[in-house]
């Protein structure tokens, strides 16, 4: 397998949570009276699974693999694409925050969770079309096959050094049951319910 389609197959898992995201927010929008807990678990898996995991992938073996067979990073597009893993770091703290306001019940803080839920999912979702349609289509020019599947090997091995194996099942797990919840029509929302 290529790195780049390694790290492909992340964004639609991260995708597919963006999606769930959305439809949590429209929730909200319209019944004021949930508490999305699942919204919790969300952060919690960006945090792990994109944060400590995807982006450190990119930012420590397929940016600096790519610098090397000369695509630029310093005014180039490795530099903006960079540039936007700590903005979505900062959103999602941004977002963390607001659940938890309400989650205390403060007066407005539903418009705020709804406000930086879309501005999350934004510039992730422009984040991860830039990736793909641009640099992933630039990786393949520059790297050989081979040198793709070797840095495949790298990725897997940061991987399992970074988070454990248990995780990353427990990501698959949440995946689905979101999957589930959220974007079938048969939806269950018990979840929502305010405790
Ligand atoms: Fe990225
Ligand atoms: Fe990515």
């Amino acid at each position: 397998m290529k790195a780049t389609e390694q790290l492909k197959a992340e964004h639609e898992g991260i995708k597919l949570i963006l999606k769930v995201m959305e439809r949590i927010s429209n929730k909200l929008e319209m019944e004021k009276n949930f508490l999305p807990n699942d919204l919790k678990r969300i952060i919690e898996f960006m945090k792990l699974f994109v944060y400590k995991c995807h982006h450190s992938k990119e930012e420590k073996i397929l940016f600096p693999a790519l610098e090397k067979a000369g695509i630029k990073n310093v005014d180039g597009p490795i530099e903006i694409i960079l540039n936007e893993h700590p903005i979505s770091k900062l959103l999602l703290s941004n977002l963390e925050m607001s659940l938890n306001k309400f989650i205390d019940r403060e007066s407005g803080s539903e418009e705020l969770v709804i406000k930086e839920i879309r501005n999350f999912i934004c510039l992730m979702n422009n984040h991860i079309n830039k990736e793909n349609e641009i640099l992933f289509l630039m990786a393949k020019k520059a790297l050989s096959n081979e040198r793709q599947e070797e840095l495949y090997f790298k990725l897997e091995e940061y991987e399992e050094r970074t988070v454990d194996s248990c995780k990353i099942e427990e990501f698959h797990n949440l995946l689905n049951e979101m999957k589930g919840r959220y974007l079938n029509t048969n939806s269950r929302e018990e979840n929502f319910e305010r405790k």
